[in-house]
C-alpha cells in the first residue's frame, strides 16, 4: 500500500504540473484570440510553435488544413470533439523519426477552426515506468525478505524452544545439573532460560539441602540413639538397684533431651535453608536486642570467670528482624566464645559497627581461634574442631547463626580476632 500510495502520488504530482502548463498556454492563447480573433491567435501559434520544448500546437482550418503548429502531422481527432486528449505523434529529432506520447486539450473554435494544446509526455511516461518498475521491484525485494527473515527468525525460534525442550526433558530425566544454554542477548527467550534456570538452581539446591539433612539423619542421630540404646541394654543384663535404675533413667532423659535439641536445631537450620520458614519479621532496636542475649549469657560467662566488653551505640537502631531467631544466633556466638574462647582471662568483646548500608554485629574473644584452613568448614552441619570434642555441643550452632543470618538477607563472617581469638560477625544489609 506504500508503494501504490508513493507511485501514484509521484504520478500526479508530475501530470498536474503538465496539465497546469497546458492551462497555462490556453489562457494565452484565449486572450490573443478575444483580442484579434483567429489571424491573431495563428500568429501567436507560430510563434510558440518555434519553441523546440516539448510544446505542441495545431490550428486547423475548417477544411482540415494546418494553419499553424508544430505536429507534422494531423492527428486524426478532430471527430473526437473537444476536451483532453492523449495520442501518439512524430517527433523529429536529430533528423530521427520518434514516435512520443502527448497529452493535449482541443477546442472548437467558431466557423469551423479547431485548436490543439498540448505537451510532450514521453519522458514523463518514461518516468513513470521507470518509478511503477522499481516500485515493484521493491515490493518483490521486500516481500523476498520479509519471507527469507521470518523463515530464518522462526526456525531459530523453534530450535532454541526445542534446546529448551530437550534440557528439560534431561532434567525430568534425573540430571538437576543441566542448565538450558543462554545466549546473553537478553531477549525474552534468554529472560526465560535465565529464570528457568534460577528456578533450577534454586530447586537443585533444595533437593541437595534435603539430601544433606537425610544424610545428617542417618549418620550423626543414629550413633547417640544407638549408645542410649545400648546403655539401657546394659543396664538390664546385670541386676540393679531402683536408686541406680532412675539414676540412668534420668540420664537417659537427659540425653533425650539433647537429642530432641539437636533435632530441633537440624531442623531450624533445613528450614531457614530451604527458606520454608516465612519468618515473621518486625521492627525491633537490634541495640537492645544485642544488650539482651549479652545479660542472658552473662551468668554463663561469669562461672568460667569471663568478663564482657560491650560496645553499643547510645541510640537505638531499628531494623526489621525475627526477634527469637536473631537473640539465638547471638546466644550461638557467645556460647561459642565462653566455651572455645577462654584463655586466662576470657574477654567477650560484643559490638555493633555500623556502616552506610551495613550493620555489623561482632562476637569477639581472646582465646585459641580458629585455624584458617578451618574457617569456612565450621559453619557445615555438625562440624566440630577436634580441639573441642571434650565440650558439649552438636556442632549445628555456627549452622544455625549462617542459616539466620542469610535469612534475614546478610552473611555470618569469621575472622582472625587480633592479636588472638576468633572474631563471628553478623553481616546484615540495612535497606535504604
Ligand atoms: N569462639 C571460638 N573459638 C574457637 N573455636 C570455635 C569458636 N566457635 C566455634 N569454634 C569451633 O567451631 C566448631 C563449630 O561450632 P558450633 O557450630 O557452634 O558447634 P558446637 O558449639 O556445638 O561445637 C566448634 O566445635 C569449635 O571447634
Ligand atoms: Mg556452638
Amino acid at each position: 500500500m506504500l508503494y501504490a500510495y508513493l507511485f501514484w502520488n509521484s504520478i500526479t504530482l508530475t501530470s498536474g504540473q503538465t496539465d497546469a502548463a497546458i492551462e497555462a498556454d490556453i489562457a494565452d492563447l484565449s486572450k490573443r484570440f478575444k483580442e484579434g480573433g483567429i489571424p491573431s491567435l495563428a500568429r501567436r501559434v507560430a510563434v510558440l510553435s518555434r519553441d523546440p520544448r516539448l510544446s505542441i500546437y495545431l490550428l486547423i482550418d475548417p477544411q482540415g488544413l494546418p494553419m499553424a503548429g508544430n505536429l507534422n502531422k494531423v492527428p486524426d481527432l478532430k471527430d473526437a470533439g473537444e476536451g483532453w486528449k492523449e495520442f501518439e505523434f512524430v517527433r523529429i529529432t536529430n533528423n530521427f523519426e520518434e514516435k512520443h506520447a502527448a497529452r493535449a486539450k482541443t477546442f472548437t473554435l467558431p466557423q469551423g477552426f479547431y485548436l490543439l494544446v498540448g505537451r510532450d509526455v514521453e519522458e514523463f511516461h518514461k518516468f513513470s515506468e521507470v518509478i511503477f518498475n522499481s516500485m515493484v521491484y521493491g515490493l518483490g525485494m521486500t516481500v523476498l525478505f520479509g519471507l527469507v527473515g521470518g523463515v530464518i527468525v522462526s526456525r531459530n525460534f523453534t530450535r532454541r524452544i526445542d534446546s529448551i525442550n530437550r534440557t528439560s526433558s534431561d532434567i525430568m530425566a534425573g540430571d538437576l545439573s543441566r542448565r538450558i544454554p543462554v545466549r546473553g542477548s537478553g531477549d525474552e527467550i534468554d529472560q526465560l532460560g535465565i529464570n528457568l534456570n534460577k528456578m533450577l538452581s534454586r530447586i537443585e539446591s533444595l533437593m541437595n539441602g534435603m539430601r544433606d539433612v537425610t544424610d545428617n539423619i542417618a549418620h550423626d542421630l543414629r550413633s547417640p540413639i544407638n549408645r542410649v540404646r545400648n546403655k539401657l541394654e546394659v543396664t538390664l543384663m546385670k541386676p540393679a538397684s531402683p536408686e541406680d535404675y532412675k539414676k540412668i533413667i534420668q540420664e537417659t532423659i537427659a540425653e533425650a533431651d539433647e537429642l530432641l535439641a539437636v533435632f530441633n536445631a537440624l531442623l531450624s537450620v533445613a528450614q531457614l535453608e530451604a527458606g520454608a520458614r516465612d519468618i515473621q519479621k518486625e521492627m525491633l532496636d537490634i541495640v537492645d536486642l544485642t544488650k539482651q542475649a549479652v545479660e542472658f549469657m552473662e551468668p554463663v560467662g561469669e562461672e568460667i570467670g569471663a568478663r564482657f566488653d560491650l560496645d553499643l551505640p547510645e541510640a537505638p537502631l531499628l531494623m526489621k528482624v525475627a526477634q527469637p531467631l536473631m537473640s539465638q544466633a547471638l546466644i550461638n556466638l557467645i556460647d561459642n566464645a565462653i566455651k572455645y574462647g577462654s584463655s586466662d582471662e576470657t574477654v567477650i568483646s560484643v559490638g555493633l559497627t555500623k556502616s552506610k548500608n551495613t550493620l555489623i554485629i561482632y562476637v569477639a574473644d581472646n582465646g585459641p581461634g580458629i585455624p584458617p584452613s578451618d574457617m569456612s568448614r565450621v559453619t557445615e552441619r555438625f562440624v566440630r574442631l577436634d580441639a573441642s570434642r571434650n565440650r558439649p555441643g552438636s556442632g549445628l550452632g555456627l549452622s544455625l547463626v549462617s542459616a539466620i543470618a542469610q535469612s534475614h538477607g546478610g552473611k555470618l563472617r569469621l575472622k582472625q580476632n587480633l592479636p588472638q581469638g576468633l572474631k563471628a560477625e553478623i553481616v546484615l544489609t540495612l535497606d535504604a
